[in-house]
């Protein structure tokens, strides 16, 4: 692997949930692969920063759990050497005169990566008194985490302040799904294969199915997501960035642009759904206790730092259409939740019926024909089909091709973060969201959000360790389609 140009990363945030677990761990990991410059820093900020031994120390305790411990003490140790300290206040203008003395003068072949793992409120503030230092010249990138603001106009607020300060060539917005090895691959298989094409369309598929369950449950992260919700958590972003790599068109090139351009034409063609048809189009719901993998667990509204009466989603679902010559007419099932009864993110694209049922099959709108594209936890791609069943009579049978992408190659998967941070490193955009990617998705999902704000539509209830509430299914039934795991 080619080694970065020499940096410093600058990790705002550097004491919080996203540093120890994500990525600290990743830098760790890039830095194992020898990928990284030698002459590379990380510089960790923070407000209530303690002395670097300190520091090190809730390093070693917090982060290194999360790294694959193939590597040695040494190692680590050597990777740690890496990483400087500096205490921050992100509202005291003095303190950036310090950090950028401490950066020193810009050099042309040096990145520098400005990490904003903060809450959002900070991202302009910190842009501001960035760029009063001068630390917005052409060779700093920006990097934004999710949450992106909590609709249209405050992600837009978001935006416009920070344009202000950087082009938005210098602004980096992740969406973790997007550095998936398994995401990518996503991108070869349709665009690498010309078996596919033929058939990726209205004429070919009824449906198409995108999934991300989750087992966990909120965690320690109660009190945000309480404000948030599936639908802002997962929806607006994962889900609808998933669709897009599923149905936008073939780019031209591999250039973040030619991407980016692609995707965005898919989310502007999402059928708006109206005011009044969201009740129909959507479903939302919340847990109660139940089971997952066989131990008990608490409801939602019991977990800490939850309103005992809230109201937030911890499950959404929702039917889109892309209204262009590709795909219209084709549903586009989306959904995730949490303290479902598996873990798994997969798309599932069902083929359309044969014409005429020779082999006492039933015919229906929908054929025996599936693929599958499981993402995570494991890898792999199942094409589903009917064969002969062996004997004197003519019956079939459903049987799959299947493909265990992960055992098929033999190459190194590296995690989505540190995925994500090299190419910020390497000044790669194209795995990054463009605003008008987030305009767009936010546009979609505000007429949703508003209904659900109204009085009178509660989520519906559902048992936590199943697929969420019957209400999913039926969203389906009212196309004849049903999700994959109930087929
Ligand atoms: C994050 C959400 O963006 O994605 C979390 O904020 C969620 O709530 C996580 O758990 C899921 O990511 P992954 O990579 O574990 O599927």
């Amino acid at each position: 692997m080619s080694s970065t140009p020499a940096f410093d990363m600058v990790l705002f945030g550097a004491t919080g949930d996203l540093a120890m677990r994500k990525l600290l761990p990743a830098l760790f990991e890039a830095h194992c692969e020898g990928a990284l410059h030698a002459d590379g820093r990380v510089i960790a900020l923070g407000r209530a920063l303690p002395g670097r031994q300190q520091y090190l120390e809730q390093v070693e305790r917090e982060a290194r759990p999360h790294t694959r411990d193939r590597a040695g003490q040494a190692q680590w140790a050597d990777f740690l050497q890496r990483v400087e300290c500096l205490a921050l206040d992100a509202e005291s203008d003095a303190d950036f005169v310090a950090l950028a003395a401490a950066l020193g003068a810009p050099q042309p072949q040096r990145a520098t990566v400005c990490y904003l793992a903060t809450p959002p409120r900070l991202f302009a503030p910190i842009c501001a008194r960035l760029a009063a230092v001068g630390l917005n010249h052409a060779g700093v990138r920006v990097v934004l985490e999710k949450p992106l603001g909590h609709d249209l106009e405050s992600s837009e607020a978001i935006h416009a302040e920070v344009g202000q300060y950087f082009a938005e060539n210098q602004i980096y917005r992740i969406d973790h799904y997007l550095g998936k090895e398994s995401v990518q691959n996503l991108m070869a298989i349709r665009f690498g294969n010309v078996l596919f094409e033929p058939l990726w369309r209205r004429e070919w598929i009824d449906h198409v199915q995108i999934t991300i369950a989750e087992e966990l449950g909120v965690e320690a992260r109660g009190a945000f997501y309480d404000r948030t919700g599936a639908l802002r958590d997962m929806l607006q972003n994962h889900l609808l960035q998933l669709l897009c790599m599923v149905a936008m068109e073939p780019p031209a090139t591999l250039d973040a642009d030619a991407i980016r351009d692609e995707k965005l034409k898919v989310l502007k063609a999402l059928r708006p759904i109206g005011e009044s048809e969201v009740d129909g189009r959507t479903v939302r719901g919340q847990y109660r206790a139940g089971a997952v993998a066989g131990r008990p667990v608490p409801g939602y509204r019991q977990e800490a730092h939850v309103d005992p009466e809230s109201r937030t989603e911890t499950f959404v679902a929702v039917r889109a259409e892309v209204a262009n010559w590709r795909w219209s007419g084709v549903p586009f099932f989306l959904r995730s939740g949490k303290r479902m009864q598996e873990s798994l993110a997969e798309i599932v694209v069902q083929f359309r019926g044969v014409p005429l049922a020779l082999f006492g099959v039933p015919s229906s709108a929908q054929s025996a024909n599936r693929l599958v594209i499981r993402l995570q936890p494991d890898e792999r791609i199942s094409l589903h089909f009917l064969v002969k069943e062996p004997g004197d009579a003519m019956r079939v049978r459903a049987s799959s091709l299947d493909l265990d992408v992960q055992s098929a190659s033999r190459g190194r998967r590296a995690g989505a973060y540190e995925r994500l941070l090299l190419d910020v490193l390497r000044g790669r955009l194209g795995l990054f969201m463009r605003r008008d990617e987030l305009v767009a998705a936010w546009k979609w999902v505000e007429p949703i959000l508003e209904r659900w704000q109204l009085e009178g539509s509660p989520p519906k209830v559902y048992t936590a360790g199943t697929w969420g509430p019957a209400a999913s299914s039926a969203l389906l039934s009212r196309d004849g389609a049903s999700w994959h795991e109930e087929s």
